[in-house]
């Protein structure tokens, strides 16, 4: 796609439209002279080469690529008007793009009757379901495994919920058990099952939380912010409900996916796996009937139209409406489908189980764990093998992967408590609390095809030393 014919389109799209309302002159206080602007511009796009190269395969870290160009397209055009999606009178074609979109979300994960909407982020989506769940179960807490992501403890003490932590098992999954003994003791009200953990990748059986969940009668919501487009890997779209384990098309055991559907809540981040750019967040709540948690009055707004204004299902007032249209455009082309962004997925995840079975094979470096979805987690072999050392080495690595001028690669790392490491790997000595391993989210397509460079870059770095 030639991103500067299509922005081209998009912008004169609008300043069409613009001109069709009756001229008038721009203020003054707002002019600047082109010079100043080009020197302004200069200075600025300087600044933005002090970044990591998110869209180029060398960047195997963490969660980041750019979005897509449509995506761009979308949110420009739409930026240049700047609706508000908090009221039907601040943005009505973008609120309608939101609930579009949002229904095509509710679609992939099999929910029928639901009620949702767009976030700024993962942290404000799950916000808003924990609140959700308090106001539900007053007073009950809320329990999460020790490899949920660590919003859901902050957010139990912004919302005053007391927080409970679940272990998890040898691969990072709640465990089931625990979560069975720890509901039995009857204080808590909702359980957070992660599809999709942040550290490792790891999915979380959602389908046996739910059934211990309801025999304990407790909510359940699942936190997909990373992992919920790999929805579309294991089970196909409609509302199947909890069934045998059937594995996907993709290898994906379908059944936590499935479950999805009949869970309390959920989130997504179309800006992590969707091809967004940040700003869009999403959380579904099963029951349309908790939208009465959201009611508030408003002097201000809601006088346009009878019909739902986000706003009132939200706790944000102002969203961009910029981000809903950019989603909105990137679904006509790559929808929610095993057929559209389905292949995106599958190739990043594709390119992890191909790692995965190089990192098998090599004698400098291992593989923490097999991975499930598209985050690779590996470290040094070291001598001695010790935790100390291969916390220095991985650190080493990282550093001399980003230094290096001629041919750099950028990693992240993953810090591991010493207990969950011997888990994995009990041949290792401990030595310090935990250790730095590495870590790669493998979420761009492109990845596939550098995965055998990016073992080579890693195997020689592991060694000391560089291939020529
Ligand atoms: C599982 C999970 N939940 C929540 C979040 C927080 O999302 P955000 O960074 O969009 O606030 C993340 C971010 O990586 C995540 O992976």
């Amino acid at each position: 796609m030639d991103l500067q014919h299509w922005l081209r389109l998009a912008v004169t799209a609008v300043e069409r439209w613009q001109d069709s309302f009756a001229p008038f002159g721009r203020h003054p206080s707002l002019h600047v002279s082109d010079e100043a602007f080009a020197g302004a511009l200069g200075a600025f796009t300087g600044r933005l080469r002090d970044n990591y190269p998110y869209f180029h395969p060398s960047y195997a870290g963490q969660m980041l690529k750019p979005p897509h160009p449509a995506a761009v397209a979308g949110y420009l055009a739409a930026m240049l008007i700047n609706p508000n999606n908090h009221a039907l009178d601040g943005g009505p074609a973008t609120s309608a793009m939101e609930k579009e979109t949002v229904a095509q979300l509710a679609a992939m994960f099999g929910m029928g009757t639901h009620l949702g909407h767009l976030t700024s982020s993962g942290t404000i989506a799950n916000l808003e379901a924990l609140y959700v769940a308090r106001e539900l179960h007053p007073g009950a807490g809320i329990a999460y495994s020790a490899e949920a992501h660590y919003t859901h403890a902050r957010m139990c003490h912004v919302l005053g919920i007391p927080g409970t932590t679940v272990p998890a098992d040898s691969l990072g999954r709640l465990d089931v058990g625990a979560l069975d003994a720890q509901l039995a003791g009857g204080r808590i009200g909702t359980v957070v099952a992660t599809a999709g953990t942040t550290g490792l990748g790891a999915i979380d059986p959602v389908h046996e939380i739910l059934a211990v969940a309801r025999r304990h009668g407790v909510r359940v919501h699942v936190d997909a912010a990373y992992g919920g487009f790999f929805t579309l890997l294991a089970a196909l779209p409609g509302p199947a409900g909890p069934g045998p384990s059937e594995p996907g098309p993709a290898g994906l055991d379908p059944a936590p996916w499935r479950a999805i559907a009949e869970c309390d809540s959920v989130v997504v981040d179309p800006h992590k796996h969707g091809l967004q750019p940040y700003g869009c967040g999403a959380v579904l709540f099963r029951d349309p009937a908790v939208g009465r948690f959201y009611r508030h009055d408003s002097p201000y707004t809601y006088f346009t139209s009878d019909e739902l204004h986000l706003g009132e299902i939200s706790l944000e007032c102002s969203r961009a409406g910029a981000a809903a249209a950019a989603l909105w455009l990137t679904f006509q082309l790559l929808p929610p489908r095993p057929d559209g962004l389905g292949r995106v997925l599958a190739a990043g995840r594709r390119a992890a189980l191909e790692w995965s079975r190089l990192l098998g094979e090599s004698d400098r470096v291992r593989l923490y764990q097999p991975p499930e979805l598209d985050i690779v987690c590996y470290f040094p072999v070291t001598d001695p093998a010790s935790l100390a050392a291969i916390d220095q080495a991985s650190a080493r690595m990282l550093a001399a992967g980003m230094g290096d001028p001629a041919d750099p690669v950028f990693l992240s790392t993953l810090s591991v408590p010493a207990a969950d490491f011997a888990r994995r790997h009990p041949g290792v000595a401990a030595g310090g609390d935990r250790a730095r391993i590495l870590r790669s989210v493998l979420m761009k397509p492109e990845s596939e095809d550098w995965v055998p460079r990016l073992h080579a870059r890693i195997e020689a770095l592991a060694a000391g030393w560089r291939p020529c």
